[in-house]
């Protein structure tokens, strides 16, 4: 299986124009316990650079758009998240690592735990360790 999985989130658009809704255990196949974003990001700076051993997490680019690359240890894949009803799933002990922002680029991340930097994997030594 791809370990890019994307989600398309229905867009729910009248003559007004767009709207999508996230629904935990619906859209989204968990239950949120967490929301971030991240935002203002200089174009040429990389995020991301870390793995989490118990964190499920969807990522979807609300506006603007950015490289997002995943790795399992065995493959590497990338995807551009460049719409806001593109989500990509990220699923546990998997590299993460996000690039080329754009400069309007808002990346909204919903998460199945709180934040708890003891989940957190940055070395990827350590990460190739935690996969075998
Ligand atoms: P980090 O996860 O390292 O960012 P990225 O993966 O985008 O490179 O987080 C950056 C900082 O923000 C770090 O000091 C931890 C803090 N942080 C929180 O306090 N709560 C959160 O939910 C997140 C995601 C980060």
């Amino acid at each position: 299986m791809s370990l890019i999985q994307l989600v398309e989130f229905p867009s729910l658009g009248d003559e007004r124009g767009s709207l999508v809704a996230l629904e935990a255990e619906t859209t989204v196949p968990f239950s949120i316990k967490r929301v971030y974003y991240i935002f203002a990001t200089k174009e040429k700076l990389s995020r991301g650079y870390h793995a989490h051993y118990n964190l499920k997490q969807i990522a979807v680019c609300i506006t603007g758009k950015c490289r997002m690359i995943l790795d399992n240890g065995k493959v590497r894949e990338e995807v551009w998240l460049d719409s806001p009803t593109k989500g990509l799933l990220i699923n546990d002990l998997t590299w993460r690592e996000m690039h080329n922002f754009s400069e309007d680029c808002v990346l909204l991340v919903l998460a199945s735990e709180h934040y708890d930097e003891g989940d957190y994997i940055r070395d990827y030594n350590e990460f190739l360790k935690a996969v075998e």
